[in-house]
């Protein structure tokens, strides 16, 4: 979708970026840092903002007993996941992701020789995963099980029920369970269902500046793990990374000690947008699993296949991301982004409001 770039007669809720920009005090905080001189800094992160995220996993997600040691600052929740997956994953291995997922599970996990297997969501529960196929999806090749709360695309938040029982199957399995949590502080109904807070011996929770303060650009973000694998990993980023950009870091440590209304402030922004999208689709009498929590609205397509679906959605002015791009269970779904601002939004959602109405089918 990069040809959308800068075209003004379409609408982009296509994009994963959160709305402004990251708060002030975080550009000032990393401005002094690279005025009073950035070096290279310890491979897994400042030991002051491993101590701050150490205490935010505690009061925010729920998690007892994290020390900084326990914590790894990483270059996004991407290259989190990235680093963890070379830590664990032999070739022949498989890794359970989501379907529909966001793509970059698949992808590492494919980097790294390992098979790709994929469990079924059941749009009638919100998204949720379905556990019998889940649970036959597992065998003995089974490393990894990913699950993601709040989702992209789908914003399934996953309930404290199905986070434990989620972790008490990779524990009764002997594999392990990646909780990607990049979403976690935008949960719209509710507080924070953080899945290592069940058992961190058996889960590896990613984190990320990126969403929570619309840092997408700075690449920061943090995992914590069972100390065994902070360690490796902590080998694997001084090896391959050198360590996440020290001015970078003074930003994130300044986010995480400054005020925190900025995050409650575009919690309430995106809620809101939630409520819009869920009106207007209401009030045509089209269906819609409301997302729970995360930045994106994933939108049927009323039976129109969903390439074809984004297809004709840009002809007519707005840009929705096919859901196949997130696999094969996204057929028949388009994500929609509420990082768009709200004219922006009310706009997009109206032109697909009325193509749904025209009969998408029809392709009219
Ligand atoms: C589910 C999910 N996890 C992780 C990421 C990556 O986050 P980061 O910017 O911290 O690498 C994204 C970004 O879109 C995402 O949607």
């Amino acid at each position: 979708m990069q040809e959308l770039e800068g075209r003004s007669d379409v609408v982009g809720l296509h994009k994963g970026e959160p709305a402004g920009n990251a708060p002030l005090h975080v550009v000032e905080a990393a401005h002094r840092q690279a005025v009073e001189g950035a070096r290279y800094g310890p491979g897994g992160g400042l030991p002051q903002l491993r101590g701050a995220i150490a205490a935010k996993l505690g009061t925010v997600n729920g998690i007892a007993d994290v020390t900084s040691a326990s914590v790894v600052v990483t270059h996004g929740a991407v290259q989190g996941c990235a680093a963890v997956f070379d830590a664990l994953l032999e070739a022949g291995d498989e890794v359970l992701v989501p379907d529909a997922g966001w793509p970059n599970y698949r992808v590492l996990a494919h980097l790294r020789g390992a098979r790709v297997k994929s469990y079924r969501l059941v749009p009638a529960e919100g998204f949720a995963p379905d556990l019998d196929h889940l649970v036959a999806q597992l065998t003995p090749s089974t490393r990894i099980m990913v699950v993601n709360s709040p989702s992209n695309p789908t914003g399934w938040v996953g309930s404290d029920g199905m986070m434990s029982e989620l972790v008490d199957l990779v524990r009764r399995h002997g594999c392990l369970l990646v909780a990607d949590e990049a979403y976690d502080q935008l949960v719209f109904d509710g507080g924070v269902a953080s899945s290592a807070a069940f058992d961190p011996d058996h889960v590896i929770s990613l984190f990320s500046f990126s969403k929570t303060y619309s840092m997408t650009g700075w690449r920061v973000g943090y995992l914590h793990a069972p100390q065994w694998l902070v360690d490796a990993v902590i080998r694997i980023e001084e090896g391959t990374l050198g360590g996440v950009s020290v001015v970078t870091q003074a930003g994130a440590l300044a986010a995480l000690e400054g005020p925190q209304d900025v995050v409650d402030e575009r919690l309430i922004t995106y809620r809101r947008r939630r409520d819009l999208v869920a009106a207007r689709l209401a009030a045509a009498g089209l269906e819609l699993v409301a997302p729970a929590g995360g930045l994106f609205a994933f939108l049927p397509t009323g039976g129109t296949p969903s390439d074809e679906a984004a297809a004709r959605l840009i002809e007519l002015g707005v840009a929705m991301v096919p859901g196949t791009v997130f696999g094969a269970g996204g057929e028949g779904f388009l994500r929609a982004s509420l990082g768009a601002d709200d004219p922006e939004l009310d706009k997009g959602i109206g032109l697909y409001v009325r193509w749904r109405l025209q009969g998408s089918d029809d392709g009219e």
